[in-house]
């Protein structure tokens, strides 16, 4: 089967309604690498149908940030997704998912309003709002994300649960660069100094890991750790360290609960994050 691009949400419910199942489902904004192409697979292994969605969600952008800049590679995209047998791209206009008129919002909880959502005050609301669409849009029976995004797999986690959506949210792990970097759509902004530099992030929560299997369990002198590592890298500015309890995200004082160990950085102008699990399972 050749891979479909649709366009539009009539065609997509069409699509869906056709299409084997089960659908799975993996929603990007597109300029794809390793990371995404690791969801795509996971859900080529599980599903008899994959549907992928590539769309820059304006709503989940600060005017401030960097939508207008954001890369784009539909072209490029297309022909990774094609290799790894996805069945439909879903690529809408921002006024088919928008379109005038449109003022209707999904709000998440405390979950999102702590370290992405505190420096990012309407993020969350524009990423549950543009995944409630497009699980209602898809239905799909599984759906997957990336652990390199921690509090956003929460954050939808959460929303599929309270609002009952009844997806299958599937979370696979953060794929990495040879040398520790995550992968991420953004790395393209880092000059090759700056791309050197970006190494603290992956090294930080290494050290972090490393004290905490050497019996370190006050998280406050983690979160230290990490930020006197991050201090010594020139081109680094630091925005949070957080050592924050896996569910909740709330900050934990001890090390006693399965934890996720996040910063975000900025190198020059570009903000990175990356984050670790400590105690799982
Ligand atoms: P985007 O940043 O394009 O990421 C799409 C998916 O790929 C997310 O689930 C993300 O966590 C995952 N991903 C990104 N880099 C990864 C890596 N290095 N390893 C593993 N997975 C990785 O996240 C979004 O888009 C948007 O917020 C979206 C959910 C599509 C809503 O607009």
């Amino acid at each position: 089967m050749e891979l479909q691009l649709l366009h539009t949400v009539a065609e997509t419910i069409a699509w869906r309604d056709r299409a084997p199942r089960p659908l799975g489902l993996v929603p990007t904004m597109g300029y794809l690498h390793e990371g995404h192409l690791s969801l795509a697979r996971r859900a080529r292994q599980e599903n008899a149908s994959v549907a992928v969605s590539i769309f820059v969600n304006p709503t989940q952008f600060a005017p401030q940030e960097d939508l207008a800049a954001y890369p784009r590679d539909l072209k490029r995209d297309l022909a990774m997704l094609d290799g790894e047998r996805v069945d439909m791209v879903f690529n809408p206009g921002v006024e088919e998912l928008y379109p005038p008129g449109f003022e209707t919002s999904v709000s998440p909880g405390p979950i999102a309003s702590r370290l992405e959502g505190e420096r990012r005050p309407v993020h969350f609301r524009g990423v549950a709002t543009v995944v409630t669409k497009l699980f209602t849009i898809l239905r799909p029976d599984r759906a997957y994300f990336g652990q390199k995004d921690g509090q956003q797999v929460r954050v939808i986690q959460r929303l599929n649960d309270d609002l009952n959506l009844g997806v299958g949210i599937v979370v696979c792990p953060t794929v990495r660069e040879p040398d520790g970097l995550a992968m991420s759509s953004r790395n393209v902004y880092l000059n090759p100094q700056e791309r050197q530099a970006a190494l603290v992030l992956y090294r930080a929560l290494c050290l972090a890991q490393e004290r905490y299997h050497r019996g370190e369990r006050d998280a406050g002198r983690l979160r230290l750790a990490m930020e006197e590592l991050i201090g010594r890298e020139p081109l680094a500015r630091l925005d949070y360290v957080s050592v924050a309890d896996q569910r909740t995200l709330e900050e934990l004082e001890r090390v006693v609960r399965p934890a996720m160990v996040s910063l975000a950085v900025r190198i020059g102008k570009t903000r990175l994050i990356d984050n670790l699990l400590l105690g799982e399972g």
